[in-house]
């Protein structure tokens, strides 16, 4: 089996920070969503994988090379516009040949794995198998409709009226079936060549395609709100592990890990958290669900619930929560001077002050 990671969207949803880094390297836990993704699918034995990018796939090439750091061998499939998943297949024929695959979409987080669907779909052995999950609302994704067997009767994308509430969330395998249906698809009317009527297409010609209801933890990092949450998520799977400096008059409590280099002055961490490599964290207090890249310094802080990226610098703030500081950004009070704030800020930043 192959695996086809989609990762040529661009993430306006996230801006600012999707301005200077493709949404996919965006950290979780520590770690780009995409290596989060990667981790998923060597651990189902997958070796080749094809990564599908955009105008940001330098960026995505210099993280994550030719894959042999993380055990597969990775090459790059380049889509010059973002023209739909159906088109990805169709740009990644040559490179999946006639074998199954797993198509993945590069911005999904599914802690628990997907062993599970894998095992289903290598048993069953059906034309294509897809992941499902009940949404609050289903009319933001491609939406399933089963028979009692579990057998998929229809699929629809973004549907006004779903016929239910299970979405399809970003995993799907694949026999060399699908090639078919990829090129007979047409655009949709948001103008891409929508997965989701490649699928119809193999229902429709009676081509058996099954489902998994996905009982894990499942996440689009669409949003900021949802890297936080991921964030949380994860952080609680790490297992504890001092490798920095820690000053006696610091103190660590639950799953806190301080990568090298990190120091730890005068401090309390209350974990899940992670304090990069090269940091310094300096009478400030970090709370659970907090990761601090490398090279940030903290002082005289108290934050918790926060992503706060490379070479960051945020001191004198006592009270920040469910942040998001981007790469070298400085976020310190003005004192001094009369109480006005002062504010350099970029585009579709978001900045909520209390008053
Ligand atoms: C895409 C698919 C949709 C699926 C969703 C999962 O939507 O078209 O069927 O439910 O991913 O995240 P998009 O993110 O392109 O709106």
């Amino acid at each position: 089996m192959k695996a086809l990671v989609l990762s040529g969207g661009t993430g306006t949803r996230l801006r600012p920070l999707s301005y200077s880094m493709p949404k996919q390297l965006i950290p979780v836990a520590g770690k780009p969503v995409l290596e989060h993704v990667l981790g998923n699918i060597r651990q189902l034995g997958v070796e080749e994988v094809g990564i599908v990018v955009g105008e940001s796939g330098p960026a995505i090439a210099d993280v994550i090379g030719d894959g042999g750091r993380l055990g597969l061998r990775v090459i790059y499939l380049e889509q010059d516009q973002p023209l739909g998943l159906a088109h990805c297949v169709r740009l990644a024929r040559d490179f999946l040949g006639d074998e199954d695959f797993v198509m993945y979409l590069g911005d999904n987080v599914l802690p628990d794995g997907i062993r599970d669907v894998a095992a289903d779909f290598r048993r069953r052995g059906p034309a294509a198998h897809v992941v499902l999950q009940k949404v609050a609302d289903p009319r933001a994704f491609g939406v399933a409709e089963l028979d009692t067997t579990g057998r998929v009767r229809r699929v629809v994308e973004k549907p006004q009226q779903p016929p239910s509430d299970l979405a399809l969330i970003g995993v799907y395998f694949f026999t060399a079936a699908i090639h078919r249906a990829a090129a007979a698809v047409r655009p949709s009317a948001r103008g891409e060549l929508e997965i989701t009527d490649a699928i119809q297409w193999l229902i429709s010609h009676d081509f058996e395609v099954r489902a998994s209801e996905y009982a894990g933890y499942w996440k689009d990092t669409g949003r900021i709100e949802d890297v936080l949450d991921c964030n949380r998520r994860l952080l609680g799977d790490l297992r504890r592990e001092v490798a920095g400096e820690v000053d006696a008059a610091s103190r660590l409590t639950g799953q806190v890990v301080i990568c090298p280099g990190a120091r730890v002055v005068r401090s309390r961490i209350d974990g899940p958290a992670i304090i990069g490599a090269g940091t310094l964290v300096e009478e400030s207090h970090v709370g659970p669900g907090t990761a601090v890249g490398r090279d940030c310094v903290l002082r005289d802080t108290r934050l918790e619930d926060s992503v706060v990226l490379d070479g960051a610098t945020i001191a004198g703030l006592p009270g920040l929560h469910g942040s998001f500081v981007g790469r070298s950004a400085v976020v310190t009070p003005r004192r001094g001077e009369n109480s006005c704030h002062r504010l350099i800020v970029g585009d579709h930043t978001r900045l909520e002050i209390a008053g």
